[in-house]
């Protein structure tokens, strides 16, 4: 998508898939996915989640990526925290207690942002972009964290009934962006429909959503 797109929800606070609560499948699957901390968990096209803070809680350091500097400030802002700031080229830092966001476009990142990461959270961010960019996105994060396990949460439904974002994306998909470098189990499965009424209205017989546990396939 255009980044002038993902401004303007933000400007007009059209932001349906921001989540009051953690994720549920985060909270459920993290331990079992993760193990224990420490460790540096990527969060990418992070919004405002309140997915950063649960993590943090459970002694992750937490590192996300969000174009959108209103998000940003909105997240530092509703947790009360004043975050220490700091400009580079491509990103702006913004870091508290744990977390820090680098606020600028995520196909800028290089390996020296992503020094000691140990995992990937991934809530509703292959799902925001558009197929040319999701393989984009997907080869980026292939060629920068090769060896790093993957927490993917993604809805699959019929693209003829709605335009996205968020896109459908399949198994298949999934398999086609990561298979080959990744083993890909599925953690959980099931149609959330009657959960999204927002969904419903815009036509939607069904919302499948699957959270993927993807881990590097030893050479
Ligand atoms: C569908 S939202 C998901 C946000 C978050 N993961 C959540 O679960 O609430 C996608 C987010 O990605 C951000 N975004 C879109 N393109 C981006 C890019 N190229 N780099 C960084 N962030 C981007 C948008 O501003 C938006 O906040």
């Amino acid at each position: 998508m255009n980044p002038d797109f993902w401004h303007q929800r933000w400007a007009q606070n059209q932001i349906g898939f921001h989540e009051d609560e953690p994720n549920v499948y985060l909270r459920r699957f993290w331990r079992e996915f993760a193990g224990e901390p420490p460790g540096r968990v990527l969060v990418p096209l992070c919004g405002k989640s309140l997915d950063l803070r649960w993590l943090a809680e459970q002694g992750w350091y937490v590192l996300g990526v969000e174009l959108s500097q209103l998000a940003v400030e909105h997240f530092f802002q509703e947790w009360g925290r004043q975050p220490r700031e700091q400009a580079s080229a491509e990103f702006r830092c913004y870091s508290a207690e744990g977390i820090e966001i680098l606020c600028g476009d995520f196909f800028h990142l290089e390996p020296v942002h992503l020094e000691g990461v140990t995992a990937v959270y991934d809530r509703a961010a292959l799902v925001a972009m558009p197929q040319d960019l999701r393989e984009s996105y997907a080869a980026l994060l292939r060629s920068l964290l090769p060896e790093v396990p993957q927490m993917v949460v993604c809805i699959e439904y019929d693209q003829q009934a709605m335009s996205g974002p968020p896109f459908s994306v399949t198994p298949e998909q999934v398999g086609e962006l990561y298979g080959e470098k990744f083993q890909i189990d599925v953690l959980n499965s099931s149609d959330v429909i009657e959960d999204n009424p927002r969904f419903k209205q815009r036509g939607l017989t069904y919302m499948q959503e699957s959270v993927y546990r993807l881990r590097p396939r030893p050479d």
